[in-house]
């Protein structure tokens, strides 16, 4: 069974950069407001296995770097983040949620609701398309 709790910033980094930018050094994936953040992990048999971490501005929130393990992608752990996550930004009333989305996991995003802006851009090697959710 995997549990989502939220966790302490640092412990993030590792998952970040196993799973989104192994080429990079690890210092790359720390983000500078990250002690500022709320973040989240799902554990699995008491090992984090994926995190998620979100940002407020008043009640609209950012989520960034939502990261599974390569090894135990595709089996519903990044759903279960998400799903957690929404739920968390209902209670905190927030009213709308966004992402920096990958193009290529865009339609992860739209099967919990969230739809393409039309701001888009290129960075680190990967393209990204805004998108949202009014929750
Ligand atoms: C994207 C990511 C977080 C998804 O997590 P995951 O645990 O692998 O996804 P799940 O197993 O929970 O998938 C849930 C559903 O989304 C689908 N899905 C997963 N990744 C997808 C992708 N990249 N594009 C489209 N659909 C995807 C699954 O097929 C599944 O569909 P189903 O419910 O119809 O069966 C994970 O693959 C990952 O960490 N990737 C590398 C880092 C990354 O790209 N992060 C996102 C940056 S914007």
């Amino acid at each position: 069974m995997a549990v989502v709790e939220q966790i302490f910033p640092s412990l993030t980094w590792r998952i970040r950069h196993i799973a989104m930018y192994p080429e990079h050094p690890y210092d790359f994936v720390k983000l500078e407001n990250d002690f500022d953040g709320i973040h989240f992990g799902i554990y699995v048999d008491y090992e984090l296995s994926g995190v998620v971490s979100l940002f407020t501005q008043g009640d609209v929130g950012q989520f960034r770097k939502l990261a599974v393990l390569p090894d135990l992608q595709g089996e519903g752990l990044g759903k279960q983040l998400m799903e957690y996550l929404i739920d968390f930004c209902k209670i905190q009333k927030l009213t709308k949620l966004w992402c920096n989305a990958r193009v290529n996991a865009k339609e992860f995003y739209v099967k919990f609701g969230f739809h393409e802006t039309n701001k888009t851009y290129t960075a680190d090697g990967f393209d990204f398309v805004v998108m949202e959710l009014n929750l």
